[in-house]
């Protein structure tokens, strides 16, 4: 009895502070709604927070999805940083916040420390835990110029919206928040990224914007048994070696020749992020998001920065092959073009593949992915594949203008089993060498998405 009327009091306490604190603090966000002329530091230092929120893909999370979060308002145009993005977690939907400079709604009261507290240690500023749907353990590494860019744009440079975001409610035990600071404690990492005096700036560049305001290990590094990922640079043996969210499986982005990055240069890699197509892939699933929000507004030197320090990693965790000259792989494309080949799954490829894919496999450029040889279709997860064929998907559109082709679903065409075999031939073809796909495995992913 005593420590909850003593908890009452704190919270009537903090309460009032927080009152009489929000009344001073919402005049100065007030004040400081007014743009600086351009051309003024002030404006460039706004400009260069745009530029960085682009990179980290703030909007992409903090977008509600077109028709609002529940997908089904009629004429609700989504307002850019307003919050309300369902996002799927193991535990249940959690929605992001609404991070405009409103002073209710949104973010509009935060000071600066505030702001880094949250973006960095994903404490918001009631000690409200951030749930690490929020990419808080790699934007602790994101450098103090670049915060306060950040917090400028955030203040200064994006429209108010006093639309609230909905409520997460998470079942128990998930819905204590103040449990979560174990987890910090335990796996998120807090220091500033540091450069490493025996690499390259060109190399320090790309390691910073990879692990920091890209947060790529978020989709590429695979998660332990708490949610976390496993390691946050290259000193970890599994820091981008593959990762798994919401059945999207993230390839493995070390060296390795089969499903890794090893036969992809570093201008492809550049070229796939700037436009989604490079060595005759095409960019599909949660990756498609990353591009047209992110990756194809970073400027050439930054791109080119990323494929940089990915080409740096060695290889790790290799899987899958790929050699088309195999005596398998020339014979398969010889009888794949003369139209007889025994294997199961050829005559599904026939019928609905090869028109786009080709029958040697090699697609079209910059309309068709290449399915032979790659690293994509020879993952160690199948997820990817699975829940593409189930969905269909749609290259991203850029301002590259390169017309974006869609891939059909399937679903309602084959049957479990008849995607598995498709999907077997496809990843043991042309050179092409990874484990087959079961129907079990099809059936999972379906069944798993609701389909
Ligand atoms: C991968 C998705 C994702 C990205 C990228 C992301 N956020 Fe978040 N953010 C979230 C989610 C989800 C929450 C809500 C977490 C919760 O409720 O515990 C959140 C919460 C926040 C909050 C706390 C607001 C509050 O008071 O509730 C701030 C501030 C924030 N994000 C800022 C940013 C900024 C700035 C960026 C870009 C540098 C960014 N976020 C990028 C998903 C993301
Ligand atoms: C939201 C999750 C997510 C994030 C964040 C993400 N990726 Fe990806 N990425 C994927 C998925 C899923 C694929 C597989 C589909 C494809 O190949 O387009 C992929 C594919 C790729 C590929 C092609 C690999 C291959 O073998 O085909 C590259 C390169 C890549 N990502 C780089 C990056 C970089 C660099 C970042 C950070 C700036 C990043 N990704 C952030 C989900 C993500
Ligand atoms: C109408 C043309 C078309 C047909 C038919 C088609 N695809 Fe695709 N496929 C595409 C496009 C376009 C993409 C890129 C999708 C994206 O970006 O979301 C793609 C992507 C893929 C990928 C991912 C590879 C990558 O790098 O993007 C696989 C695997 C794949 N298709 C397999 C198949 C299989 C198996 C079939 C037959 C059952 C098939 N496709 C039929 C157009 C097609």
């Amino acid at each position: 009895m005593k420590t909850r009327t003593l908890s009452l009091i704190g919270v009537a306490a903090i309460a009032c502070a927080m009152l009489v604190a929000s009344g001073a603090m919402l005049h100065r966000a007030h004040a400081q709604m007014q743009p600086p002329p351009v051309g003024t530091p002030d404006a460039k230092l706004i400009e260069k927070g745009e530029y960085l929120a682009k990179a980290a893909d703030c909007a992409g999370c903090h977008t509600a999805p077109p028709g609002g979060p529940s997908g089904k308002e009629p004429l609700h145009k989504s307002a850019p940083f307003a919050g309300g993005l369902p996002m799927g977690s193991p535990f249940g939907t959690i929605y992001s916040s609404n991070i405009t400079p409103d002073p209710v709604a949104g973010i509009g009261r935060y000071s600066y420390e505030d702001f880094e507290r949250a973006v960095r240690d994903g404490v918001a500023p009631d000690d409200r835990r951030l749930y690490p749907a929020m990419p808080y353990p790699s934007f602790a590494k994101i450098n103090d110029d670049d915060m306060h860019a950040l917090y400028a744009y955030f203040m200064r440079g994006v429209a108010p919206v006093s639309t609230p975001a909905p409520r997460t409610k998470l079942p128990f035990p998930f819905n204590q928040r103040w449990a979560l600071m174990f987890w910090s404690f335990a796996f998120a990492p807090d220091d500033v990224f540091v450069p490493q005096s025996k690499r390259s700036p060109q190399w320090n560049r790309g390691a910073y914007l990879v692990q920091s305001l890209g947060h790529c290990g978020a989709c590429h590094t695979p998660r332990g048994p708490a949610y976390e990922e496993r390691g946050y640079d290259e000193h970890s043996g599994r820091y981008l070696t593959g990762g798994t969210n919401d059945h999207w499986f993230a390839p493995n982005l070390t060296g390795d020749k089969g499903s890794g990055l090893g036969r992809v240069s570093e201008d492809e890699i550049a070229s796939f992020l700037r436009s989604g197509h490079g060595a005759g892939l095409v960019t599909f699933g949660s990756m498609v998001q990353v591009v047209e929000d992110s990756t194809q507004y970073l400027s050439d030197d930054d791109l080119h920065a990323i494929a940089h320090y990915l080409k740096s990693l060695p290889a790790r965790e290799p899987y899958g092959h790929f050699d088309d000259r195999s005596h398998a792989a020339v014979q398969t494309v010889r009888a794949m073009n003369t139209g007889d080949v025994e294997l199961p799954g050829a005559g599904i490829y026939q019928s609905f593949c090869a028109r786009c894919h080709k029958a040697d496999g090699m697609g079209e450029a910059l309309k068709y992915p290449r399915l032979a040889g790659n690293p994509a279709v020879l993952g160690a997860k199948v997820d990817s594949l699975v829940r593409l064929m189930i969905e269909g998907g749609e290259a991203p559109h850029t301002q590259t203008g390169i017309e974006a082709k869609k891939m059909p679903s399937f679903a309602g065409k084959l049957t479990d089993t008849e995607m598995a075999r498709v999907l077997t031939f496809v990843r043991n073809t042309w050179g092409n060498q990874a484990s087959p796909v079961t129907g079990r495995e099809v059936e999972g992913v379906r069944k798993s998405l609701g389909k």
